[in-house]
């Protein structure tokens, strides 16, 4: 995209922005949501919204214009398939039959999209079978989300989920390191309603698995333990006020993540008995709780990165999260 974009992931504690052009990130923002504007992913007033992104708009002079929405889980279907070689034009008209064990609406409500991964030829390099990632959203949500944008000052360009957007990283960073081996990988989200695995060969997409709890649950651990509010002992966490990331509450929800992160890893491993995996990479803002970091560390055997590993911009990896699926969306 050799325009100014902006790259938009709505997370449940805070939206980030990654203003980028020709896949360079020039700028990234991060503006905390109020209550009552998600629940589990879920727009619940695309009113208050609207009117918040407007607002952030105007206090970090975001420049309007093109922007990428990253679509979360549960705005957007997701599939890896291997079907037989066809053309574009009948691709399209096959996408939906992908989805059918997941659509619930007739198939006219949907938008469908695909990237194609590779294609598998015959002796005499016919075209047999490709392999593709594909996408399905409710037109409606798309719309609501469009709708949503214009009154922040956004165009909509593109909406695609966070596997897509990580996908694109990926590719970015394969072509930027050429490597003759096959690299496998593993993208560690520690975000705040939930911690998510996405598994990668190259840029192809193998599976994401959900912890269905993230750093909210520490939130609450903070309140009990000091007795204030989830919002005070969300700022006793951001300040480690008092040296809150030490307490026992919060040591015992860094163990039990550690726990859960592992099993999903040997979950992974058995469904995978030929992966090469040896690396992960963390992200999202729980990557920035170090005692976190150490526990899931002491648990796993995978060699751990921050996720700026795979981004190409030298200088903006200081150590904050550099927001990638915010960065990857606007690499379509
Ligand atoms: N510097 C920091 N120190 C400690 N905690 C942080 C820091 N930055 C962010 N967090 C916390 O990390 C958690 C995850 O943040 P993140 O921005 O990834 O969540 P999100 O993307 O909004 O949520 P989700 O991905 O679940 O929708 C939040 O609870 C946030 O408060
Ligand atoms: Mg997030």
């Amino acid at each position: 995209m050799g325009k100014l974009c902006t790259g938009i992931d709505i997370g449940a504690d805070a939206v980030k922005f990654a203003v980028c052009k020709d896949g360079k990130l020039l700028r990234r923002e991060k503006a905390s949501l109020p209550d009552n504007v998600l629940r589990e992913g879920v727009i619940v007033s695309p009113a208050a919204l609207g009117q918040f992104l407007k607002e952030a708009v105007k206090t970090l002079k975001l420049k309007r214009g093109a922007c990428a929405l990253v679509l979360p889980a549960a705005a957007a279907f997701f599939r890896r398939s291997v079907m037989p070689a066809m053309t574009a034009e009948n691709l399209k008209l096959n996408l939906p039959y992908e989805f059918r064990d997941y659509i619930t609406e007739e198939r006219s409500k949907y938008v469908f999209d695909y990237a194609l991964l590779g294609m598998e030829r015959n002796e005499a390099g016919e075209p047999v079978s490709m392999d593709v990632m594909a996408a399905a959203a409710l037109r409606e949500t798309i719309e609501n989300y469009r709708e949503i944008l214009k009154y922040a000052g956004f165009t909509l360009r593109i909406a695609v989920p966070e596997e897509i957007a990580y996908s694109n990283l990926l590719r970015a960073f394969e072509a930027e390191h050429p490597s003759q081996e096959r690299r496998e990988y593993c993208i560690l989200d520690l975000g705040h309603s939930a911690t998510r695995l996405y598994f990668f060969t190259g840029c192809a997409h193998e599976a994401t698995q959900l912890i269905d709890y993230g750093c909210a649950t520490l939130d609450s651990a903070i309140a009990e333990t000091y007795n204030v509010d989830v919002h005070m002992a969300a700022s006793y966490k951001l300040a480690n006020y008092e040296n809150a990331l030490e307490a026992e509450s919060c040591k015992s929800f860094y163990a039990k993540l550690a726990i859960d992160l592992m099993q999903a890893l040997n979950f992974y491993n058995y469904n995978n008995p030929e992966n090469a995996l040896r690396d992960i990479y963390f992200c999202g803002g729980g990557a920035q709780i170090a005692p976190l970091r150490e526990a899931i560390c002491e648990r796993i055997s995978l060699a751990t990165h921050d996720i700026a590993e795979l981004m190409p911009q030298a200088e903006m990896q200081e150590p904050a999260s550099p927001f990638p699926a915010a960065y990857g969306v606007t690499l379509q």
